[in-house]
């Protein structure tokens, strides 16, 4: 039985792209596999929420993905500093870390590009706590999209480097993983190509959302002045038009508005309108349960607390073996 680990950070509501990006294959997964999913808390702090916003955006992670469908039943759902045994962890990995590899990082480079004034050691050394939260469960597969995937080519030299380095087949080697061949992203509504609330939250159609500002919101996307010739390319807002309604619509649907397009006659409108219908019909069940999970704060809190207890024991159990594969032994 494969070892399936994933996380977000809290650092807002769920939106259509962590859902196809990520939550949706490991859901999936629920069923025939050992399945953590937790709250990585720690890990948004490097934006420096207030402390009212962070308690709250975890409660509101924890609703959006139980109503998305996970289940504590079947996988344990935890937050992130519940297990503390993964800071020590990436200390120990950190010994065996280059800086400069990790001032190479993608997410690193951007960050320092948009966020000047705040490049906090925490932003250097994300990859290594990361590597921690998968590490420390010995996950084989991580489920995340496909902006994650350099995160976890470093998880896997972390891995291997101190197996090398203590000449032990120890950790496994985990990958990124997706049901299709390839990691999926989805596009934003405004014409960028990928939907995320750290861009651009008008892009993003949260599961929260009720259907009145999902139908909005869909209305206004971006589209262009439509095709002229059958070959005329698709700009890369209405490419995103037909990525969003290839996640959520039949494929006869995709197929007709492709013909319309192909023929010269594709009314956006109509096609929006459609894509709104479509959203909504796959949104509103999961809408209806984050509204009564709202009210439920005792449940939400035994099902972290049974996350936490199970996560712990199988957290303790990969530090002990590997403060004896370094050499932190009893005296
Ligand atoms: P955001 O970019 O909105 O801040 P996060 O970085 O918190 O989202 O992403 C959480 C998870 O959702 C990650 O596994 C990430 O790969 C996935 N994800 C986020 N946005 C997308 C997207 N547009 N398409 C596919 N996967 C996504
Ligand atoms: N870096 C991930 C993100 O931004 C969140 C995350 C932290 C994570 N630790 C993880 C995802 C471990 C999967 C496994 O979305």
């Amino acid at each position: 039985m494969d070892t399936v680990l994933s996380g977000i950070r809290p650092t807002g509501f769920l939106h259509l792209g962590n859902y196809f990006g990520a939550l949706k294959n490991f859901i999936k997964m629920q069923d025939e596999n050992r399945c953590f999913f937790f709250i990585a808390d720690y890990h948004s702090l490097t934006t420096h929420p207030t402390p009212d916003n962070l308690s709250i955006n975890i409660k509101n992670v924890l609703i959006d993905y139980l109503a998305a469908g996970l289940d504590p039943n079947k996988c344990d759902i935890y937050v992130q500093s519940d297990l503390p045994e993964v800071c020590e962890l990436s200390l120990l990995l950190s010994m065996n870390v280059h800086v400069g590899e990790l001032q190479r990082v993608a997410s690193f480079k951007e960050k320092v590009r948009r966020q000047p004034n705040n490049v906090n050691a925490g932003l250097l050394t994300y990859p290594v706590l990361m590597a921690s939260d998968i590490l420390i469960h010995r996950a084989d597969k991580v489920p995340v999209g496909k902006d994650q995937e350099q995160h976890l080519e470093l998880t896997r030299d972390f891995a291997q480097r101190f197996n090398n380095l203590y000449g032990i087949n120890y950790f496994k080697l985990p990958v990124a993983y997706n049901f299709g061949d390839n990691l999926i992203k989805i596009p934003g509504l405004d014409g960028s190509t990928k939907m995320s609330k750290s861009d651009n939250e008008t892009s993003c159609i949260y599961l929260s959302d009720s259907p009145e500002v999902i139908r909005k919101k869909v209305m206004k996307a971006v589209s262009d002045s439509g095709p002229v010739t059958p070959e005329t390319p698709k700009s890369q807002a209405v490419e995103n038009l037909f990525s969003l309604m290839q996640a959520v619509s039949t494929p006869e649907t995709v197929q007709f508005f492709e013909d319309e397009y192909h023929q010269c006659r594709i009314r956006y409108g109509d096609m929006k309108k459609q894509l709104a219908t479509d959203i909504i019909q796959f949104a509103a069940p999961i809408y209806e349960k984050v509204l009564s999970l709202r009210e439920q704060n005792d449940y939400l809190r035994e099902v972290v607390a049974q996350g936490a207890t199970h996560a712990r024991e199988n957290a303790r159990k990969t530090i002990k073996d590997v403060r004896e594969i370094i050499g932190i032994r009893p005296l």
